[in-house]
């Protein structure tokens, strides 16, 4: 139960920001739609707090399981990258390279949270 919330979360945050992407590169004002403004925050938010949640129920400890310290620190850089694509780069370059760079830390999320495993702290 939590854990379907927690991917059903998981996957509106990318729904949004890829939604958000398109926008901000067909220079749209919808943009600028309160609804559009604060969700992120909301989603995000509540990501890190399910995920948080889902570890201390099940008992996993990032300091024990390394590959959920490795997935925690690769959703701050989702994050971020998210961040940089729509509010810091300046031109469509950037914001495309932002793009793809947002989307390689979503695979390695995915990786990381089937698998289980850690991938580069792998051998730790
Ligand atoms: C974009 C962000 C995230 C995505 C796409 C994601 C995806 C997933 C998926 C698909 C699963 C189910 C894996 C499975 O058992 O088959 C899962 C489980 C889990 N996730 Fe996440 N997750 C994200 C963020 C987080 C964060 C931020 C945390 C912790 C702070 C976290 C902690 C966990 C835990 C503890 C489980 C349960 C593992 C288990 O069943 O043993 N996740 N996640």
């Amino acid at each position: 139960m939590l854990k379907h919330l927690h991917m059903t979360v998981a996957v509106i945050s990318i729904l949004l920001f890829t939604f958000r992407f398109a926008l901000t590169l067909a220079n749209s004002n919808k943009l600028s739609l309160k609804w559009l403004k604060i969700a992120p925050h909301i989603i995000d938010t509540l990501l890190l707090g399910l995920g948080i949640a889902l570890a201390i129920k099940l008992s996993i400890n990032p300091g024990e399981q390394l590959w959920l310290a490795e997935k925690i620190f690769a959703v701050f850089a989702y994050i971020f990258t998210g961040y940089y694509t729509l509010k810091l780069a300046r031109n469509r370059t950037m914001q495309v390279i932002g793009f793809l760079g947002a989307i390689g830390w979503i695979m390695l999320i995915v990786r990381i949270a089937i698998s289980k495993e850690t991938v580069f702290l792998a051998g730790l």
